[in-house]
């Protein structure tokens, strides 16, 4: 009872942000899990084994040095001591030997808990155990921990999301008092997501208010490292449990690429210590193409995600094992800003992001997902550069540089991501621009003569809006216009000078885009039209994505 106490009176440290994840996770993970490939097939010398072939094919040199095991590790009673146990059949040497192995080898140890009663797969875990279980891992040598979200008992009157708020609370505070840090993995947000079928409500319809989604978000960005915000990457093709979503692997991570992109505000308002997680790279699934692979790859590192592939490594191709360890992508993901990029345009065919980089440069990745190669411009302006004189730009891909003066050409293959390096002068300004959109409509702010509405996503000008200091939105159409406060509620877009609180803006975690003279929040109406009205909690109406994420303080 009385370290119950302790563990509640250090939930006043959990207001602000958590100091300590900058040291825990000063970069995106990146490493191997066994679940998209193996699920419940896990043993000790598939761990073994795979950090064997990491250090012989240089994928540890490249940087992957987590070893993380996922579901279906225990035994199915606890000790009469309380604490988990492995099952020894599949681990005969015991998990804090084969901690030790890894640690010899450079590799940190990652384990896999829930916060509700059982796991996912039926096997004891931590709700109410979560301190016993904490110190357990930490004298196994465990350096990340997982916590997935299944089979949760309310308690105390709470309902499904105040359990939640609470275990995943108690579990930081936990993991805070331990002497060993750990890297805290947290999959609460995916239990919120939109279209996650829930495995304790399987009754329960697509989610179409995501209030709860957000507001989840909005604390988890602060008590640990990782979010696994939405769906599983769908698992390999052999495995029943396969059917769980529909379409194929390609599917599966657009769908993943889809929810990460409503959620670049958290990343970037925590900085270094905190990521979004879209979850495993499926390197060696043979319904991809090597496009499809490079892609994911390409896309997760503009993201500055946690890298942790799902595959049979020893078992790779010297192809797989290349992509995997491209060192100037694997160099955007690293970046030491971990910004989260955040996107330029989306039509039917090419979806464009960008984002800084340490060095002054500006990252461009360009998806083409639609179904036959093509081609297609983007402005400088665009990427928030105002161009002046000529501009190196690197094909990560290809190596090779080009000079551009106003805009860079892509062609790309079908599924194909191009991802490159713009050298810009590290004292050149760069205005965050890009889309405005809706995160739940997915519908974009756009700019009409007068007035803005929220229409469909064709990536014109009228759509990408650049992001001043002090709150001045402009849109690429008419840059010497912004949105501003009309009459009876409406938002307009006219000539201004920036300079009046009623062409200013502020932007938070929330999502919300504020009127700085009446403090009233930008919203989708019925049809559309962009209206302002008295703020709510996480409306779907009102939360919004913005370029650059948090740049507007409150
Ligand atoms: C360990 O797991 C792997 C992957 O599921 C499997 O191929 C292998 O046969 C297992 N080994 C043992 C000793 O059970
Ligand atoms: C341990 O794992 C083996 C292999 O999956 C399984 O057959 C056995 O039932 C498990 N043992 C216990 C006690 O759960
Ligand atoms: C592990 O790290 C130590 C210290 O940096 C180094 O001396 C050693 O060679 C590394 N071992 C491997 C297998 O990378
Ligand atoms: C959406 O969910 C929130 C939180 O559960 C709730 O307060 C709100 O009333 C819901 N909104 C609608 C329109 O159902």
């Amino acid at each position: 009872m009385s370290s119950l106490l302790t563990v509640l009176t250090t939930f006043a440290a959990l207001l602000t942000p958590s100091l300590s994840s900058l040291t825990v996770s000063p970069r995106p993970p990146m490493g191997f899990n066994n679940w998209a490939r193996f699920m419940c097939n896990l043993n000790e010398s598939l761990f073994v084994e795979t950090a064997n072939a990491m250090l012989k094919n240089g994928l540890h040199a490249a940087g992957y040095t987590a070893i993380n095991l996922d579901d279906c590790w225990p035994l199915q009673s606890r000790s009469h001591s309380g604490e988990l146990q492995w099952n020894s059949t599949l681990f005969p040497h015991g998990l804090p030997w084969l901690g030790d192995y890894l640690h010899a080898r450079n590799f940190t140890f990652g384990i896999y808990t829930n916060a509700g009663k059982m796991t996912c797969g039926w096997y004891p875990s931590s709700q109410d155990n979560e301190e016993t279980d904490a110190k357990t891992f930490a004298r196994w040598g465990v350096d990340y921990v997982k916590v997935d979200g299944c089979h949760i008992e309310l308690q105390n009157g709470r309902n499904y999301y105040q359990e939640f708020e609470y275990r995943y609370k108690l579990w930081h505070a936990v993991l805070s008092k331990l002497d060993r840090p750990m890297v805290f993995s947290q999959s609460a947000p995916a239990y919120f997501s939109p279209n996650f079928p829930s495995l304790d409500h399987p009754e329960k319809p697509q989610n179409d208010n995501y209030t709860d989604w957000y507001k989840t978000m909005q604390y988890i960005y602060r008590t640990g490292e990782l979010a696994r915000h939405s769906d599983d990457i769908k698992v390999w093709s052999t495995n029943p449990d396969n059917s769980f979503m529909p379409g194929g692997h390609w599917e599966s991570i657009l769908n993943n690429y889809d929810k990460q992109i409503r959620l670049s505000r958290f990343q970037q308002a925590a900085g270094c210590g905190f990521y979004n997680d879209p979850d495993f790279l499926i390197a060696d699934f043979p319904d991809l193409t090597p496009e499809e692979k490079k892609s994911h790859f390409s896309l997760w590192s503009a993201f500055s995600a946690p890298l942790i592939i799902s595959a049979w490594i020893p078992g790779m191709s010297d192809e797989e094992v290349a992509y995997l360890k491209n060192e100037e992508v694997i160099a955007v993901d690293q970046d030491a800003l971990c910004q989260q990029a955040t996107v330029v345009s989306q039509d039917a065919v090419f979806e464009v992001l960008s984002k800084s980089l340490e060095n002054g440069d500006r990252l461009l990745a360009v998806l083409n997902k639609g179904e036959v190669e093509k081609s297609t411009v983007v402005p400088l302006k665009r990427l928030g550069i105002e161009p002046e004189g000529t501009y190196k730009v690197k094909d990560l891909w290809s190596k090779r540089t080009r000079t551009v003066e106003t805009s860079v050409e892509v062609r790309l293959k079908r599924h194909e991501t191009g991802i490159y390096r713009i050298s810009v002068d590290k004292q050149t300004e760069v205005a965050p621009t890009g889309q405005i959109f809706n995160t739940f409509s997915m519908r974009c702010l756009t700019a009409h003569k007068r007035g803005a509405r929220f229409e469909e996503c064709k990536g014109g000008d009228e759509q990408v809006w650049l992001v001043r200091k002090k709150g001045i939105v402009r849109p690429l159409s008419a840059t010497n216009q912004c949105l501003f406060l009309g009459g009876d509620d409406a938002v307009v877009v006219e000539k201004c000078d920036g300079r009046r609180t009623y062409h200013q803006w502020s932007y938070g975690v929330d999502g919300n885009l504020v009127s700085r003279y009446n403090g009233l929040c930008l919203e989708e109406g019925e049809g559309g039209e962009a209206v302002l009205r008295k703020c709510g909690v996480a409306l779907n109406s009102q939360v919004l994505a913005l370029p650059g994420g948090v740049e507007l303080e409150r």
